[in-house]
């Protein structure tokens, strides 16, 4: 969704921010804009499409040579996708220039109010509000601490802002409410954005914000207050990204090099979660005890992270016995919970900023339920509000189709289904030895299945031209179908369904026809035989069928068009070897139409509004 970033220090501020802002462009957008202080006066340059869209016109309209400044990439809430709505925003009397993400509930009120006071508003957008209301308390005393202070407790919804003051050219205002805010420390300069990506370059120190500051950041100097005006203390975080994780190296996309980072996802959280071949994710006590305690679980989740809590429903009531529900975050956070003390919920996010998976974790607090989070970003909104938070490790995901954190995200649940399942003692020892054997020889055939990828790209150039594409699995591979439909439509823009393979002869096998290619995910698992018969249906009425099965499967071979093998793992992992091959025809299908995977139209990285 929106990026912001912001500048002060001694480089060229124009240049640091555009560098930033291609850096955020990976979360989605459909405009963006600059603006520099320099000598007095605040000067904008915005351009609706893309970033080089505005690079161009800096060229053709100079911005003058400044050493602070504010940016913005713009996914449009309130108003059109057009030069005006597109941010920053000034104020009518040139005094703020407002940088903005989230969205503004009471904006409609707050700008009848201020036109009966005579703002007259160039946009249709809920920014142009902050910046005319924060002025007009301005010119009302001319106490710039007074006048922010007014302001934000006025305001009611999501908002990150940075603030340009056209008085000091030592000074950006950043404030935080519901959408991520974070300091970027430097030696004689110092960044705000809304993701430590757009300033990792300039700094790895870093003062992750709270919810209710206000940041006051100069070159030599940052405060923070609350929205009563009382100073805050901080301290910074060491953000250990590594320097090309921001980078696609010598992939041509993020999406690409995020696939081939699976295997170390996998590695990595082997490492981290197991000792001496036994799970040892609730190393916490009283998380564990906790979690002993529960009767029932709700995981609450969007999107791919949602299909993540559906492979974590086979498991954990597979190995550990506990009742497991699945609800989008959109209607969980909505709807009355029937639910009592024994209730645990989950809530499943890869940035642990998703907004409805916020406001999923609030509801369920609202209810007094125990919250665990399963996020990727340690320093998300989430991870702070939920009780306790396991990651996922998969580093920086960059691209906006949701790959190596999946993969991540299965691999943590399935290690806490089998060791709840072990501590509840409904899996012996040497059985879950066995099973973390099995993990630890993951990486590597995850590595044999991506050096298919020329021969699933094969693949892509025969179905590339369809208009739909089905995908099918049965048990535990049921949420791989999902995955795979989720991960063709959103890079290729091709309409695809998943669907339990059983479910198929219900309705959707009316579909098939020679042109429909079906994908059939059948490794060798307790649902086989019943995926085979599937299989049967669809080539029965000439579908056209691609499968992703173990080698030496002679059965499922006679009905299939086009074949992946991919390695034989035990049944539980096979949603991590068979959730690869279906990232990979994605991306290649996405390429061969001519598409962006990595900036999906119409898409954002993590969806901060509701
Ligand atoms: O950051 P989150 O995991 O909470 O995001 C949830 C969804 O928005 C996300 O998974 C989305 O569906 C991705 N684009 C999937 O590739």
């Amino acid at each position: 969704m929106c990026g912001i970033v912001g500048y002060v220090g001694y480089k060229d501020a124009e240049s640091v921010l555009t560098v930033g802002l291609h850096k955020l462009e990976y979360r989605g957008y459909d405009s963006a804009g600059i603006a520099v202080l320099k000598d007095g006066k605040i000067h904008v340059r915005k351009k609706a499409g893309k970033i080089h869209e505005l690079e161009r016109y800096l060229v053709e309209k100079n911005l003058p040579k400044s050493n602070i400044g504010i940016a913005h990439t713009r996914w449009a809430t309130h108003g059109g996708v057009n030069d005006t709505n597109a941010h920053p925003h000034l104020s009518q009397n040139g005094i703020f220039a407002v940088v903005h993400n989230g969205i503004i509930d009471n904006f409609s009120h707050l700008k009848g109010y201020l036109e009966k006071q005579n703002y007259h508003f160039k946009s249709d957008t809920d920014t142009e509000v902050i910046a005319n209301l924060l002025e007009y308390h301005y010119l009302n005393d001319r106490n710039l601490t007074k006048a922010i202070l007014k302001t934000v407790n006025e305001l009611e919804g999501s908002f990150a802002l940075a603030i340009l003051f056209k008085e000091d050219d030592d000074l950006i205002i950043g404030i935080r409410k519901d959408s991520p805010l974070i300091v970027g420390l430097g030696e004689n300069e110092n960044l705000v954005a809304s993701d430590q990506v757009a300033f990792l370059q300039h700094t790895k120190r870093a003062i992750f914000m709270d919810n209710g500051e206000i940041t006051l950041v100069r070159r030599r100097m940052v405060e923070f207050m609350n929205f009563s005006g009382e100073p805050v203390k901080k301290t910074y975080v060491f953000l250990n990204h590594g320097d090309d994780e921001a980078e696609k190296g010598p992939y041509p996309h993020f999406m690409l090099k995020e696939i081939y980072e699976q295997p170390k996802v996998v590695m990595t959280n082997y490492k981290i979660y197991t000792r001496n071949e036994k799970p040892v994710l609730l190393r916490d006590l009283n998380l564990r005890k906790l979690l002993l305690n529960k009767t029932r679980i709700i995981i609450e989740a969007a999107g791919t992270s949602y299909h993540a809590g559906l492979v974590g429903k086979y498991l954990i009531e597979t190995f550990a016995n506990i009742p497991v529900e699945v609800d989008y975050s959109s209607e969980f956070s909505y709807r009355r919970l029937a639910a009592d003390s024994r209730t645990l919920v989950i809530a499943i996010s890869q940035s642990g900023e998703t907004a409805d998976t916020i406001e999923g974790l609030r509801n369920a607090k609202r209810y007094g339920l125990d919250v665990l989070a399963i996020v990727n970003r340690p320093e998300s909104t989430i991870a702070r509000e939920s009780d306790y938070v396991i990651y996922i490790n998969a580093g920086l995901e960059i691209g906006v189709a949701s790959t190596k954190a999946y993969i991540g995200q299965v691999q943590v649940l399935t290690l806490l289904a089998m060791e709840l399942g072990h501590i509840k003692g409904l899996i012996p020892d040497e059985e879950v030895i066995k099973m973390i054997a099995s993990m630890k020889s993951l990486p590597e055939k995850i590595e044999k299945i991506l050096l298919l990828n020329s021969h699933i790209e094969h693949i892509a150039e025969k179905i590339y031209t369809s208009d739909n594409v089905m995908f099918l699995g049965r048990g535990l591979n049921y949420p791989t179908a999902l995955e795979g439909a989720l991960k063709i439509k959103e890079v290729s823009y091709i309409h695809a369904i998943g669907y339990p393979a059983g479910e198929m002869k219900h309705g959707p096998l009316a579909l098939v026809d020679e042109r429909l290619p079906v994908v059939i995910i059948n490794p060798k698992t307790s649902a086989y035989e019943l995926t085979l018969s599937s299989a049967h249906e669809v080539r029965a009425r000439n579908g056209r069928i691609i499968s992703v099965i173990n080698e030496n499967d002679e059965l499922m071979k006679e009905v299939s068009d086009y074949i992946i093998y991919i390695p034989e793992v035990e049944e539980f992992l096979t949603p991590i070897t068979s959730i690869i091959p279906l990232q990979l025809l994605a991306y290649h299908t996405a390429v061969l139409r001519g598409c962006d995977p990595d900036k999906p139209r119409n898409l954002a990285k993590s969806v901060t509004v509701k």
